[in-house]
């Protein structure tokens, strides 16, 4: 094992800690606040915000929709730019807090911002960023990552820069209470996914990263097992704690990752339009299956430590199922069928993107190729 790590996001985490952003920004910053469609202004957080910054200049630029696109997102780039911001609060789920983030980047780079998502250019310099968070699901509140969608060509992609790690997050439980149910499950099983991408590769001996990712994938399982009981402060707090420590870097630190899932998942919602969280779902189970013979033991791992099954012949096939078990019991979707055409046409069309977006060759062993992720998108449709 051998690693370098630092989360240097300030978290403000509890009822009322909205406030908080008045001392955590500089006094003489210019603040853009960047919001969704609107969902702040029915609930009282931009209220709340708008109290917090009554010492601060600011504007606001809003609009910013659920996969973000750069085509929105680069208003918002002109507008950093003409009224010279210093600090950007993003005040939302994960897709204003990424779009956000391409905003504080693309705003100090002279080049398209597109450049960024097609690595052509790596970030270094960004307007620091904060965030308020009303949807727990990505973590990007407290992580270096963004996804950003060109809807022009349909295409979703992702970076990564340290210089984008929002100086701070606020984790209010409260602002849960008017979520969606539909939004409130996405966040468990995405949450739940970032856990696998980062735990079920090989055995690594990493003691701390596979105890913590297992307490994290148990209070989820809790979590949704008593999701009845969803309209309860312990509840909320459980689950956006749970789902910010899921991707802040900590668990996936000196271990392989796979992010297979997430990289055809993507392509899902970039061309059916499927939630986030619902394309993994769909995505997943037919992935471990296929890859059964790299992540064999840490299935079998998983299935004694998180489901509490007992040792026996097909323990990692009985995980795949409870897992499966675990989305269905949400009302999540295991497999896809809402696609105009044959199925053979639609898992071209995905294949295809996938190839275009230069996924050649993906999964922590290199072991998915182009024909094996049709196999993968195959048997998920
Ligand atoms: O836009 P508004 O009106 O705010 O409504 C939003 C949106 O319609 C609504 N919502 C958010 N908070 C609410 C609320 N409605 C009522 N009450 C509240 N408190 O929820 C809808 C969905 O929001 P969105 O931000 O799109 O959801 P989520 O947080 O699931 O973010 C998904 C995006 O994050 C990316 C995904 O690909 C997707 O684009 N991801 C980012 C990651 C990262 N940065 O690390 C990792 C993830 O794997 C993921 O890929
Ligand atoms: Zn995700």
């Amino acid at each position: 094992m051998n690693f370098t790590y630092a989360n240097s996001a300030q978290i403000f985490f509890g009822q009322g800690q909205i406030a908080s952003v008045a001392t955590a920004i500089d006094a003489d910053a210019k603040v853009l606040v960047i919001y969704g469609g609107g969902s702040i202004k029915k609930n009282g957080v931009y209220d709340q915000v708008k109290e917090a910054l009554s010492g601060h200049k600011w504007i606001e630029f809003s609009g910013v929709e659920p996969n973000p696109t750069v085509e929105t997102l680069d208003k918002a780039v002109a507008l950093a730019k003409s009224e010279n911001v210093d600090f950007i609060l993003a005040v939302g789920g994960g897709s204003v807090i990424d779009g956000s983030k391409y905003v504080a980047a693309a705003a100090l780079y002279a080049g398209e911002g597109w450049d960024i998502l097609e690595r052509k250019y790596q970030v270094e310099k960004a307007i620091p960023i904060g965030a308020i968070l009303t949807l727990p699901a990505t973590g990007s509140e407290t992580n270096m990552g963004a996804v950003v969608t060109k809807s022009a060509t349909q295409t979703k992609l992702s970076f990564l820069s340290p210089a984008v790690l929002p100086r701070f997050a606020v984790l209010d439980p409260d602002v849960m209470k008017t979520l969606p149910e539909r939004q409130l499950v996405n966040g468990l099983v995405d949450a739940w996914v970032h856990i696998c991408e980062q735990y079920l590769t090989s055995p690594q001996g990493a003691m701390v990263q596979d105890g913590y990712a297992e307490a994290l994938l148990k209070n989820l399982l809790v979590l949704a097992a008593d999701f009845d009981n969803r309209d309860n402060d312990s509840w909320r707090a459980n689950l956006m704690w749970t789902a910010n420590q899921a991707l802040n870097g900590l668990i996936g630190s000196g271990v392989s990752q796979d992010w297979s899932t997430h990289m055809i998942g993507h392509e899902l919602t970039a061309m059916f339009g499927v939630d986030h969280a619902r394309s993994l779902a769909i995505i997943q189970p037919s992935l471990m299956r296929n890859q059964i013979k790299y992540k064999k033991a840490k299935l079998e791992q998983m299935a004694v430590n998180v489901f509490g099954l007992s040792e026996g012949e097909d323990l990692s096939e009985a995980c795949i199922q409870a897992i499966e078990a675990f989305y269905n019991g949400l009302d999540v979707q295991t497999s896809f069928a809402d696609y105009e055409g044959t199925k053979d046409e639609a898992v071209d069309a995905v294949i295809a993107k996938l190839q275009g977006n230069g996924m050649l060759v993906i999964g922590e062993n290199q072991s998915i190729d182009i024909a094996t992720s049709r196999a993968i998108v195959a048997q998920a449709f």
